[in-house]
């Protein structure tokens, strides 16, 4: 179910946000995966450990398809939310495509064995995590977040090894992942002022049944995670210090009040089951 439809000044405020957001991409943030990715300078030493995580990312990336088009149905009744979806999926698409190029480029895949991957990858389908367009945005607050320190790391890792090209990818990518984190929270935030003990026990919930999306649909996923180590696991403790936590602080929410707000919920709960 999703939030009640609210007053014309809320659907504003939306709105402004998802035009702060656009103008920003349009003056700061647009790029080529094709014209501004320096894939004469891949490097043909890049351990496989490095390769194989930019395969997973690339393969995580590429259920696009089933996260634009049930993305953008939860928050199809606000405008802003909406508009700014039909933005994400374009920001997105390029993020496998450059992983994509670099791959095919680079000569470490083949195209029979990547896209063979990607057919076997759409026999799976990726389905929202939670039900309501509320638990979604704060859902794509973590994910986005996650994704960003995911690829920070794997720029940092590729730095190392020499990679010029696929650091220029991951910076790339993670530029445009914390913009969308950006956004989800300041709507969080708009959320928080309209029914603030109603968002905090959503919160509370998502993050405690967070998950990355392509955990149980991406083929092989456990072996792949095994690969990347630190790199790209995101473990529960990495999840709260790096991700969760930040994301309160940026929200002004805190522990204290947000325990409060769970424990408000499960009493709620239970009487409702009592009666
Ligand atoms: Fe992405
Ligand atoms: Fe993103």
């Amino acid at each position: 179910m999703s939030r009640p439809l609210k007053d014309t000044a809320m659907q504003e405020r939306l709105y402004g946000m998802y035009k702060t957001f656009f103008d920003k991409a349009e003056q700061e943030r647009r790029w080529n995966p094709l014209r501004d990715v320096p894939y004469e300078k891949i490097s043909a030493e890049t351990p496989e450990s490095v390769i194989l995580c930019a395969e997973t990312f690339c393969l995580v990336e590429s259920y696009l398809p089933d996260y634009v088009s049930q993305g953008i149905n939860v928050v199809r009744p606000y405008f802003g939310q909406a508009w700014f979806a039909a933005n994400w999926a374009y920001e997105e698409s390029k993020h496998s495509v450059a992983l994509m190029e670099y791959l095919l480029q680079s000569k470490r895949r083949s195209p029979e064995y990547l896209f063979d991957l990607q057919s076997q990858l759409m026999q799976m389908k990726w389905e929202m995590p939670f039900a309501t367009s509320r638990q979604m945005t704060i859902y794509g607050c973590f994910q986005e977040m996650a994704t960003f320190v995911i690829y920070v790391k794997q720029e940092k890792r590729c730095k190392e090894v020499g990679d010029e090209c696929l650091a220029t990818i991951f910076r790339l990518n993670a530029r445009d992942e914390i913009a969308h984190c950006r956004f989800y929270q300041d709507v969080v935030k708009v959320l928080l002022e309209e029914d603030r003990p109603g968002t905090l026990a959503d919160l509370a919930f998502v993050a405690k049944n967070f998950t990355m999306p392509g955990v149980d649909i991406v083929p092989d996923y456990a072996a792949r995670v095994e690969v990347m180590r630190e790199e790209g696991k995101i473990d529960r403790a990495v999840f709260f210090q790096k991700i969760f936590f930040p994301c309160l602080s940026y929200l002004e929410v805190t522990r204290q009040e947000l325990m409060e707000a769970n424990a408000a919920e499960r009493r709620a709960v239970s009487n409702v089951a009592a009666e």
